[in-house]
């Protein structure tokens, strides 16, 4: 089963841009679109691009990935470079994390640990638990959530409504068996037909990269991409579409691991190894990583190089692809952006550069619009003052 799901997703990639013309000339979609055609004007290529919409997904699940890819306007004119966001915000769920979270319970299926009526469980706080909580009600399973007491209420409330069952524990460091993570692990381990779906270490995460957003990029690019780079949590997106990309194109797509400050990979990579240095933190969430996940070990050595990507540089973001993009888009993936326009830069005019916008702003506008949290973060300067008048919350 998980074989045939990942043969239609991967399947689904290539078709949504080379078949879509054939789903037109079936049942009742070929006169619908014979009459838009009639009365739009033959010329736009507006209308164009809408009527070529994907046809009939199944479900929730069907309906996860063949994201856009869109073109970043003003940073493309600026770098001379193609600079586009793979918008995965446009995911069902909302974020990137629907991919991994689809294929971590494909694979559980398939592998028979679990069953009709069971249940997943996982430690997360954010849109790895989203993405879980859809796939669940999807397809009839349990989902128990652990994370760390220091989470928002409003996190919490949301997993909740969702369906999840929330247990929010101490937050302490990952060697304490009181881990969030340990103490998912061991409520799955104690309960019939139960699944820890474990995001960070378990590469069916880094799978959903390789069978669909990899091909994807390859497709909706006809193979003109020159580089990729994005930002990890586990590692799934970077090291999947990164395995991807690297062999459909011998090796000539390079690809960078951008890093917010506070993880440790940078520091990692650029010293061939040997350096863990752990310094500062960021206001970026989902990202950033202390260690070498099970997901990025197998393609780490694939990458050609790493950034690190300052705070103020990816709050500004987030203000500027808002005003110039009219793209509302979290921290990380504005931290992906700011990366993908200092690859452009690096590799010089002509390029064709692509990154991921791994979610929407929703979840963080209260941070990152209100005044008092990004004068607190020492944050507020980094907005461009033609900019500001976006902060609207007090
Ligand atoms: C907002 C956001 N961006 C980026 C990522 C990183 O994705 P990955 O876990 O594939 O490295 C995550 C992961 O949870 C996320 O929530």
């Amino acid at each position: 089963m998980f074989r045939a799901g990942l043969r239609r997703l991967a399947a689904a990639a290539p078709a949504s841009v080379a078949l879509r013309p054939a789903s037109f000339s079936t049942s009742a979609s070929s006169s619908f679109a014979a009459s838009t055609v009639a009365i739009a004007n033959p010329t736009s290529q507006h209308t164009l691009n809408v009527s070529s919409a994907q046809g009939i997904v199944d479900g929730f699940v069907g309906a996860i990935g063949n994201t856009p890819l869109v073109r970043l306007r003003h940073l493309s004119e600026q770098t001379g470079c193609e600079v586009l966001g793979k918008a995965e915000f446009a995911n069902p769920g909302g974020s990137v994390k629907d991919r991994a979270a689809l294929y971590v319970v494909l694979d559980a299926e398939e592998r028979g640990l679990l069953k009709p009526g069971g249940t997943v469980v996982e430690g997360t706080a954010g849109n790895t638990g989203i993405g879980l909580a859809h796939v669940c009600a999807a397809r009839g399973y349990k989902l128990v959530i652990y994370m760390p007491d220091t989470q928002s209420q409003g996190k919490i409330d949301l997993l909740r409504l969702l369906g999840a069952e929330v247990h929010p524990v101490p937050a302490v460091a990952f060697d304490n068996p009181a881990n969030y993570n340990h103490q998912a692990a061991r409520h799955a381990a104690n309960l019939e037909n139960a699944v820890w779906t474990n995001q960070f270490d378990n590469t069916a995460n880094r799978r959903a990269h390789i069978e669909t957003t990899g091909p994807e990029i390859w497709k909706q690019t006809a193979g003109r991409v020159d580089a990729f780079t994005c930002a990890t949590g586990t590692g799934g997106t970077l090291a999947g579409t990164t395995r991807y990309l690297k062999e459909i194109s011998g090796g000539k797509v390079q690809c960078y691991l951008a890093d917010p400050p506070g993880s440790v990979l940078h520091s990692y990579l650029s010293s061939g190894g040997k350096l863990v240095e752990r310094s500062g933190s960021s206001i970026t969430e989902g990202i950033g990583q202390g260690r070498v996940t099970d997901n990025l070990q197998p393609d780490i050595d694939l990458l050609d190089g790493s950034l690190t990507i300052a705070d103020e540089k990816s709050i500004a973001m987030v203000y500027r692809c808002l005003a110039e993009e009219g793209l509302y888009l979290g921290a990380s993936s504005a931290l992906n952006v700011v990366a993908a326009k200092e690859v452009a830069e690096k590799l010089g005019r002509g390029h064709t550069v692509v990154t991921i916008l791994c979610d929407g702003a929703y979840r963080y506008a209260d941070r990152l619009f209100s005044r008092k949290w990004l004068t607190d973060k020492k944050l507020i300067d980094a907005i461009p003052v033609e900019l500001q008048h976006h902060i609207v919350l007090p």
